[in-house]
């Protein structure tokens, strides 16, 4: 097996990357960044509570899911009771992907921040034992090498091929922000699950997840949210805080990075907030553009580009 980055070949499994991987370096002698910017010229946005340079978010961000890969699985269960698995299968439900009549052409759907590949397994689950339909292919695109070895390491496990363009799961490295390597109007369906919130430029992921899709392709979110009961949210918060950060530490090893997660799920917008950037970025909501998950812990945010 072999990872390709940046069209090298570098050993173990294929998980093809269309940019270079890794922190973009920073010179302390010339005080730029390798693009020739300086820290000064960058904007901030928030890494969790802390301000950061833009340019360093994704560097952060990336460390924190090299991180957290090996345990990732396994602390989401911890940390929700299992309800994430509820949530994700709600969402793949309502999707029902998979080939609906004998004429339309097999689906293709593009699971961005799709990590070690939970969504995609459901999907590809779904299509076929439901729709019947074995010819759904789904590309999982991470900016992260690891979570995509983990993806992979599960879907040779489940007896899949990832090779070839008939492969029904494919991993790519890829910044979600750009998709460079996915071409316009080529997707029916673009999923994205906790991932959009560790973006830096979330306005241009939805932009771009507007361009890769086909007409009446469907952009489909979920994340978490806002929780919409007073008592609720008291208890909700101070079990993040608390429990959480520890969990990460007894569990992974690793507190900063599950303190991270806690936070920047405080600083993602509510659920009427994100409804609207998504329209913003050219997209049709159904409804009010999305539906609450166990009182707003989670929400599934829909769209469909026209
Ligand atoms: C919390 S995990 C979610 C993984 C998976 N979707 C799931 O639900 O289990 C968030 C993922 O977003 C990825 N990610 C963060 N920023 C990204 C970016 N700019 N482009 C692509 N993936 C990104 C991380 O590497 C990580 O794998």
């Amino acid at each position: 097996m072999s990872i390709r980055c940046a069209g090298r070949r570098l050993g173990f499994a294929h998980i093809r990357a269309s940019a270079p991987i890794g922190p973009r370096l920073f010179s302390s002698s010339s005080g730029r960044f390798q693009d020739g910017k300086s820290a000064a010229e960058d904007r901030t946005t928030h890494f969790g509570f802390q301000n950061v340079a833009e340019s360093l978010k994704e560097s952060k961000v990336r460390d924190v899911f090299n991180s957290v890969a090996k345990n990732y699985d396994t602390m989401n269960d911890a940390m929700s009771f299992g309800i994430h698995r509820l949530w994700k299968d709600q969402f793949v439900q309502q999707l029902n992907p998979g080939k609906k009549s004998i004429f339309s052409e097999p689906m293709t759907i593009l699971d961005l921040a799709g990590g070690t590949g939970d969504i995609a397994f459901r999907m590809l689950d779904h299509a076929r034992t439901v729709n019947g339909d074995p010819e759904t292919r789904v590309k999982v695109v991470d900016i992260n090498e690891e979570m995509l070895r983990e993806g992979m390491k599960r879907a040779h496990g489940l007896g899949y091929r990832t090779e070839g363009e008939d492969a029904p799961i494919s991993f790519l490295v890829q910044n979600g922000e750009t998709l460079e390597a996915i071409p316009d109007n080529s997707i029916d369906l673009l999923t994205i699950a906790f991932g959009i919130r560790n973006f830096t430029d979330k306005e241009k992921a939805l932009s771009t997840a507007y361009r890769v899709l086909k007409k009446g392709g469907v952009f489909a979110c979920l994340e978490f949210s806002k929780v919409n009961n007073f008592v609720l949210d008291q208890i909700y918060r101070r079990y993040s805080f608390s429990v959480i950060p520890m969990m990460g530490q007894l569990i992974a090893g690793d507190r900063d990075s599950y303190q991270y997660l806690v936070e920047s799920i405080v600083k993602f917008p509510s659920q009427k907030d994100f409804a609207r950037m998504i329209q913003d970025a050219g997209f049709q909501l159904a409804g009010k553009g999305w539906q609450d998950l166990t009182f707003g812990v989670a929400a599934i945010h829909t769209g469909v580009k026209l």
